[in-house]
């Protein structure tokens, strides 16, 4: 039976560092406040012009370098995320052209902090059926330049950062593979979290009013999503380990998305699981969306915390609401 294993993985932040007391600076929030109620000490954002393709070139030619590939051995891209270089089309075809491979085939997929999970299973299930060989799986964000850096938009401002992980996927016929992603999604409540404009339902889609309106920047009922978050994704890590026939005592490490360490904290307490067996970095980083996990995930192998064979979890909730959980076999 063909699955999918990771043959090597990339991630890459900006040099820009802001720190919370930086934030202070534009909107009235304090280091206090954000380390208490987020755990986020510090994010990186872009300088200038750099889209989400530029971050995830630079974390996806890590990955090929670390999995001894060149641009060239990728069958497929699936790039997962909520901030487009452009409108149309999507950032894959713009890193496809990055990476100098033209004919590839290059998905973009819309699923927010979710993206990775849900790309991931989609390239699953391309290497599975023996359709592809090898897919390069991104999540880029670049959030900051579409931030309200007043007041009114402080508590969903403080939260983002911008960066890129990536994942090689590569056919295999061994134990250490993807064993299983189970995803769920909740359009009911779509409009508790998102960036409404430019929309298309709206005509004209994009007018000075609703700029000075704020409509283009990312709205939250965070208490809700914090709510939901703390109730399904430990639903969904139960749900995957059960259906895989694994325990959670085997589990050696659960990668989370990185959206609030609160949240994380209150899922390994609902789940009954070690916190030391929790890998966060959002104290650095702050919510990198669809690149949280990869990056995470990247940073967690590079210091050692996976050994093959491990038994490892990837689980992440956010904007649609979307979530998942990843089983995988180190
Ligand atoms: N600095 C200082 N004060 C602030 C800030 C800030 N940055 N932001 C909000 N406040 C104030 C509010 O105005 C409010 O003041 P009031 O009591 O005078 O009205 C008070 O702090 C409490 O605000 P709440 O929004 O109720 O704070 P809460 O405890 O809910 O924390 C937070 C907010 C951190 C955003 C939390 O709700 C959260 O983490 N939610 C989940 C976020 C998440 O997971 N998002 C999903 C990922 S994003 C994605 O999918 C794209």
């Amino acid at each position: 039976m063909f699955g999918s294993r990771i043959a090597g993985m990339g991630h890459y932040v900006p040099d820009r560092v802001v720190k919370n007391d930086d934030l202070s600076q534009w909107m009235d929030t304090t280091d206090e406040w954000i380390v208490q109620r987020t755990g986020i000490r510090e994010r990186r954002w872009v300088e200038g012009d750099v889209g989400a393709a530029e971050l995830a070139e630079h974390a996806s030619r890590q990955a090929l370098e670390e999995a001894g590939l060149s641009p060239s051995d990728i069958d497929m891209i699936l790039f997962a995320t909520l901030s487009p270089d452009i409108c149309f089309p999507g950032s894959g075809c713009l890193l496809q052209a990055r990476l100098g491979i033209p004919g590839v085939p290059a998905l973009d997929v819309r699923n927010q902090c979710s993206g990775f999970l849900y790309s991931l299973s989609v390239a699953d299930q391309f290497i599975r059926t023996g359709a592809m060989k090898r897919i390069l799986v991104v999540g880029a964000e670049v959030h900051s330049t579409g931030l309200d850096l007043s007041t009114r938009g402080r508590d969903v401002t403080v939260i983002f950062g911008d960066g890129a992980g990536a994942a090689i996927l590569e056919q295999t016929e061994g134990e250490s593979r993807i064993l299983d992603t189970e995803l769920h999604a909740d359009g009911r409540y779509a409009e508790m979290l998102m960036a409404e404009a430019p929309a298309s339902r709206l005509n004209p889609r994009l007018s000075v009013e609703m700029l000075e309106a704020g409509r283009q920047f990312p709205k939250m009922d965070g208490k809700a999503v914090f709510k939901q978050a703390v109730e399904r994704l430990p639903e969904v890590i139960h749900s995957v380990l059960r259906r895989n026939g694994v325990a959670l005592a085997d589990v050696a490490l659960l990668v989370p998305h990185q959206a609030n360490l609160r949240i994380n904290e209150m899922v390994a307490r609902q789940l009954n699981f070690p916190f030391e067996k929790v890998y966060n970095n959002i104290q650095r980083y702050g919510n990198t969306t669809a690149a949280s996990i990869p990056i995470a995930l990247h940073e967690a192998a590079g210091e050692g915390r996976l050994k093959k064979g491990d038994y490892v979890l990837l689980a992440g909730f956010g904007s649609g609401f979307t979530w998942g959980a990843s089983l995988v076999r180190w």
